[in-house]
């Protein structure tokens, strides 16, 4: 038996969650606006928001779940990758709180807790939720890999970007566009009405399981740039097609290696992590390539695909059940090693 309280503090949204033997409780999350503005996220303001927030969404989270503080067993939250500044915010929070309870720590890698969020719903629904072991396309705001999940605690990189995630990729396609920060999510929106055999662009031929990017966008860069000499209203004109041309080529680059990646490892137990999976075009190419291929399929539902706190609370009940915890001088790190 745990109860489990999760926080997510590693980018701009500030998130906590409760987790009762491995059933989500509460999930309550204050996304922070204010980046839009900039067109990116502000370390510095992310950060403000965060000390700001905390408290209120802690709150919240408890409240929901319906469960005193001092029936907590353990906290969990978010040690790296991330923004520093965001990350220490929510490490503090929860050092504090696991100290004045007198109950344990447990630091969560961020990535891992994305390959978990396909394990949410598990203890209600066992036929919802993959078998060990499984692979795992985790795709976010600045991360790409494809992971082999063996168990909750042993979870191996075999494939990367080597420079921009998929998620800059749409991000800074949107920023060419126009569309304001984050602009993921208003490709998708554009591009359900567009046809993404209209435009064509290159597919980067990276050795092995690895992705690349950069190359995309600046093919992206140098296009728009071309036609909008010829017709300055070409983007106004075509962004449905524009939007879903660039989608369609981001989704074969990712489905492509993953197809490659299935066949080396033999797994055909398949799932989709982290905030670009949340993308239509994504999810449906990927639900058909996984019957054509002959997989089982697994997506998270959308809130525990974009940064949450749930995938932290129960990333901390598995780890609850190791006695795998963290000394209060536990620290945050920006950086990604697992
Ligand atoms: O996992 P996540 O919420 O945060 C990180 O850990 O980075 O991922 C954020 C990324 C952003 O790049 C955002 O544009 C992208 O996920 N994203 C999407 C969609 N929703 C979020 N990209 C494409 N289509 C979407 N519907
Ligand atoms: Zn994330």
């Amino acid at each position: 038996m745990s109860i489990i309280l999760g926080i997510e503090s590693s980018c701009d949204e500030t998130a906590a969650s409760v987790c009762r033997d491995g059933m989500i409780l509460s999930n309550i999350i204050a996304a922070q606006d204010i980046h839009g503005r900039y067109g990116g996220v502000v370390p510095e303001l992310a950060s403000r928001a965060h000390i700001e927030n905390i408290f209120p969404v802690v709150d919240q989270a408890m409240v929901k779940a319906g469960i005193p503080i001092s029936e907590l067993d353990a906290i969990a939250f978010t040690q790296s990758p991330g923004l520093i500044g965001s990350l220490l915010v929510g490490a503090q929070f929860a050092k504090s709180l696991a100290f004045s309870l007198n109950i344990p720590l447990i630091a969560v890698h961020h990535m891992q807790a994305h390959v978990i969020a396909n394990l949410i719903g598990g203890i209600e629904n066992p036929e919802t939720v993959p078998e060990f072991p499984f692979l795992c396309l985790t795709v976010s705001g600045g991360h790409t890999q494809i992971v082999v999940c063996e168990s909750p605690s042993r979870m191996q990189v075999i494939g990367e970007t080597t420079d921009d995630a998929a998620g800059e990729a749409f991000d800074k396609s949107a920023k060419i566009l126009g569309p304001p920060y984050p602009g993921g999510p208003l490709i998708d929106k554009y591009a359900a009405t567009g046809n993404e055999a209209r435009f064509k662009f290159p597919e980067p031929q990276i050795p092995g399981l690895n992705f690349s990017f950069s190359g995309l966008k600046t093919a992206i860069l140098y296009f728009i740039q071309n036609e909008k000499a010829r017709d300055p209203e070409f983007i106004e004109k075509n962004l449905a097609d524009i939007c879903a041309s660039i989608q369609g080529r981001i989704v074969s680059i990712l489905l492509n290696k993953l197809k490659k990646a299935a066949i080396q490892t033999g797994i055909n137990q398949v799932c989709l992590a982290g905030g670009v999976s949340a993308n239509k075009g994504l999810r449906n190419a990927f639900t058909e390539l996984g019957k054509s291929a002959g997989w089982k399929t697994f997506i998270p539902r959308m809130e525990y695909c974009t940064d949450n706190a749930a995938m932290i609370a129960m990333t901390g009940y598995y780890k609850f059940k190791e006695q795998s915890f963290s000394p209060l001088s536990t620290t945050v790190s920006a950086r990604a090693s697992w």
